[in-house]
């Protein structure tokens, strides 16, 4: 560690590795996959950096340490934290509110004082990390208030927020019964980036409405109580994967034969559906296997002609909506195979499992047909990987129009989840797609994808936040 900090400190809920401890306090840590971590890693590691976040542990406290040139810094959590904070707060009151009340938020004023002495926490690590004049780089729902927190600890550092997630309409918002504390966290940045321009429009009717501060178009002007003026600017920087990576290993030989590999363990089907996301409620995956089993039903897809491979990753096991999804999600996959299948041919091949990018870029390389079918997401890093391991330019991707990505990717074939009968034909559709439109579209989603990749993502909204002026003293 330099002497006087350090020039960028990125602050998120989960550190970028997953980490144990020994006994005799030796440190085994691996990268944990995200996109984060791969956006992040090569400028944190240029750039003298620290990383102040959660390990996923209950109670681990442990000394900050240096991991392939990044300094981590973790934040300890405890048990009723993680349940009141995490589970709680982030998970069941901020995440379901955040995306379009598809579940039923819960508010409870106890897991709002664990969210505000959590943010304390981690605006505390920050502030004891960060060089004078540092760039802090805070990130998601999880850690809105940190800004603010910051700011008042650390003046003269510059301060970046991005949320990942949507930032719902004014009228859902309005339902949160801390919204004005919230937007007044999020105002300690200079620059609060978000994935489209609706969610900063969003953000910026909000400010209008819960605070008394003057806007005009993306830039909200403040006045500290010390008589400080600052101009916060709300704006949307799209996010991005790590494209050129990933299409590279997609091209390798070993996922060129994995992906033939799995084609033959799956019965060689004519066409293989692929659907992957966390087993959240907000991806519309009941929406997707309802559609495919009607699909079944009508006889415009046959078994063995069709199988569907659904990877859901286990996620937020403890929380109570997504206990709930698993069981109806299960019972329905179940059921359908159980209707339509034969010996060794069930229409739907379900796995409740993560996998290495490697397997991952076999499985986008194999399907006919990937299946995005969110309900709500901020972006859907999915949709752009599939796409990123398509130099082949075969495949087709169906789209929904509540992703954030559904904004940059026009090539894709759009649906609406709600509408089951629209989706289905839209299905068909994709199914049945010539290869010369496969191509034709497939070329225009990776001009896109390749061109604008999570470098590009990650250096823009530093450049922008870099340039953020001395503050104004009034006159
Ligand atoms: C979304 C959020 C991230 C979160 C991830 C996994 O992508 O935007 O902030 O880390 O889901 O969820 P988890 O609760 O396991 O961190």
């Amino acid at each position: 560690m330099s002497k006087e900090g350090y020039d960028l400190v990125v602050v998120a809920n989960r550190l970028p590795v997953d980490f144990s401890v020994s006994d005799d306090g030796q440190i085994t840590w691996t990268r944990s996959p995200g996109g984060l971590v791969t956006a992040l890693g090569p400028v944190m590691q240029g750039a003298d950096g620290a990383w102040v976040g959660w390990s996923g542990a209950v109670d681990v406290e442990h000394a900050p340490f240096d991991a392939d040139g990044v300094w981590l810094v973790p934040v300890s959590l405890s048990e009723a934290e993680v349940e009141f904070y995490y589970e709680g707060f982030a998970n069941d009151t901020l995440w379901p509110l955040y995306h379009d009340v598809i579940e039923t938020p819960t508010y409870h004023r106890l897991w709002w004082d664990a969210y505000r002495k959590v943010n304390r926490r981690f605006a505390e690590a920050a502030a004891a990390q960060a060089a004078p004049g540092a760039i802090v780089w805070v990130h998601d729902y999880q850690l809105q208030l940190v800004p603010a927190l910051l700011r008042e600890l650390r003046p003269d550092v510059r301060i970046g927020f991005f949320n990942h997630i949507p930032f719902p309409p004014l009228e859902i918002f309005a339902q949160l019964p801390w919204r004005s504390q919230v937007v007044h966290g999020l105002l300690g940045a200079d620059l609060i980036g978000f994935q489209r321009e609706s969610d900063a429009a969003n953000f910026v009717r909000s400010v209008r409405r819960f605070t008394d501060l003057t806007t005009r178009g993306e830039v909200i002007t403040v006045t500290e109580d010390n008589g400080l003026r600052r101009h916060v600017r709300a704006a949307a920087f799209p996010i991005s994967i790590d494209s050129r990576h990933f299409d590279r290993l997609a091209r390798s030989p070993a996922v060129a034969a994995r992906a033939l590999a799995i084609r033959a363990e799956i019965g060689n089907p004519d066409v293989m559906l692929l659907g992957v996301d966390r087993l959240d409620y907000t991806k519309g995956i009941r929406h997707r296997i309802k559609a495919f089993g009607e699909l079944l039903q009508d006889g415009r897809l046959t078994v063995p002609t069709v199988t569907l491979v659904q990877v859901a990753s286990p996620s937020r096991e403890t929380v109570g909506a997504y206990m709930q999804l698993r069981e109806d999600v299960e019972l329905l996959v179940g059921r359908i195979n159980g209707e339509y299948g034969h010996l060794g041919n069930a229409p739907i091949c379900y796995l409740h499992h993560s996998y290495p990018p490697e397997e991952m870029a076999a499985l986008y390389v194999a399907a006919d047909v990937m299946l995005v079918t969110a309900l709500r997401d901020g972006m859907n890093l999915v949709a752009k990987e599939y796409v990123a391991a398509r130099s082949d330019e075969r495949g087709v991707l169906v789209l929904s129009e509540f992703t954030g990505a559904a904004d940059e990717l026009a090539g894709a074939v759009f649906i609406n989840p709600h509408d089951i009968d629209g989706m289905k034909d839209k299905i068909v559709s994709a199914v049945e797609m010539d290869v010369r439109e496969q191509r034709k579209r497939m070329r225009r989603l990776r001009r896109r994808v390749i061109e604008d990749d999570v470098e590009k993502w990650s250096q823009s909204f530093l450049a922008v936040l870099s340039a953020v002026p001395e503050h104004e003293v009034p006159t």
